[in-house]
């Protein structure tokens, strides 16, 4: 890498649209007018419901797909504009895993693994010292003679990430990688993508439906919806104050934070006090734990007797996020005293009466689908 990659995305969207003539009807337009930057050295999660255009945007990263109008730029190169041998550069720069595997059965692991070695014409020694090395990476040193039949699903992604690896590619694409695993080999084949994308330095993104992976192991995030990026930015920042609906749906399945509508009619019933929701986290808090720490102290310091009766915070992208909802009880002044003293410092919303001020908001409380 030279000193001007590193300022410039690793992969750049400019107006990218691409459109696929149906067979009767209209047209249907998988990725519609998508502008973005995609950093170089991170972990990047595109998420969205089935059909929002996913696959679709990252085969438009190694020119699977081209796009009809707008461009698509890789580490520099225009995905339009390459020549035949422009696009076997690309593809050897930009690795691809997918939901199913798709390995060969006919050949053991570390043929797999090695197929993509043979094609680019490396001698044989060279193929099995750059195979053991992959294998050994990936945890799969002792299967290299193993056929994918007798592979395990976890075994068969650890080897469609090696094979990935082999040509020691700049950006690695999964798409749906962990879909078809249980959540115990979901979990290690993430760890395992994190270390890709910490040990050997390669832009990851990772195609999605489920908020949790891109929790887990994203630092951006990037929200479709019928072909459109509709949110995009930092993981914390995007976690803390989703503003569009459909993010604060995938946001609020994780965080699982603010209490649902016949969990809040039971807490009102149960403590008699003046119940409150304190956001943590998000742009309005310069601190590590100001919230959670105004939680802990305003109450007290007005004589108000504060319980926490709901609530969730998690550790995203090293900063806490979620919301805190209690039940002051206490004289009335010292109460509203209280409640005025903490929307100073954290976002306060009453959980009976959502705010709608979406944007600029902090907390999945914005949601269209909550309670009004
Ligand atoms: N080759 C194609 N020909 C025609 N339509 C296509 C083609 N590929 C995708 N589409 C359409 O484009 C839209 C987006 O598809 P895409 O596969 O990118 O979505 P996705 O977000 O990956 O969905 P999923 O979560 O189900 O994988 C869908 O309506 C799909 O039917
Ligand atoms: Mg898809």
């Amino acid at each position: 890498m030279t000193a001007s990659d590193t300022t410039a995305p690793a992969i750049s969207f400019a107006g990218a649209t691409r459109t696929f003539p149906a067979r009767r009807g209209a047209p249907v337009t998988a990725v519609d007018d998508v502008t973005l930057d995609i950093a170089e050295g991170g972990i990047t999660g595109v998420i969205g419901w089935s059909g929002a255009g996913k696959s679709t945007l990252v085969r438009l990263v190694n020119a699977l797909e081209l796009p009809t109008s707008g461009t698509v730029t890789v580490r520099g190169r225009v995905t339009t504009e390459l020549s035949e041998r422009g696009l076997a550069e690309l593809r050897r720069e930009v690795g691809m895993i997918f939901q199913q595997f798709a390995l060969m059965s006919s050949r053991t692991v570390a043929g797999n693994v090695g197929y993509p070695l043979a094609v680019a014409g490396w001698s044989r020694e060279a193929r099995r010292a750059r195979v053991a090395e992959l294998l050994e990476f990936v945890g799969l040193a002792d299967l290299a003679g193993r056929y994918p039949a007798r592979l395990s699903g976890g075994q068969k992604q650890r080897v469609g990430i090696a094979r990935a690896l082999a040509t020691s590619p700049s950006i690695l694409l999964a798409d749906e990688a962990t879909s078809a695993l249980d959540p115990q080999t979901t979990r290690e084949v993430l760890d395992l993508l994190r270390r890709v994308n910490r040990e050997l330095g390669t832009t990851v993104v990772v195609i999605t439906h489920e908020m949790e992976v891109v929790a887990d192991i994203c630092d951006r995030v990037v929200v479709m919806e019928a072909g459109r990026v509709i949110e995009s930015g930092d993981v914390h920042d995007v976690f803390a104050a989703p503003s569009h609906p459909a993010t604060q749906r995938f946001v609020r399945g994780v965080l699982q934070d603010v209490p649902a509508p016949d969990t809040l009619a039971r807490l009102a019933s149960r403590h008699p006090g003046r119940l409150v929701t304190v956001a943590v986290g998000g742009a309005a808090e310069d601190g590590d734990d100001t919230a959670q720490d105004a939680v802990a102290r305003i109450p007290a310091a007005h004589g108000v007797r504060s319980t926490v009766v709901h609530g969730g915070i998690r550790e995203l992208g090293g900063r806490p996020v979620g919301s805190l909802t209690l039940s002051l009880t206490g004289d009335d002044d010292a109460v509203a005293a209280a409640v005025a003293e903490l929307s100073a410092v954290a976002r306060v919303t009453d959980p009976r009466q959502p705010d709608t001020t979406a944007g600029t908001t902090a907390t999945p409380s914005t949601s269209t689908e909550r309670p009004a």
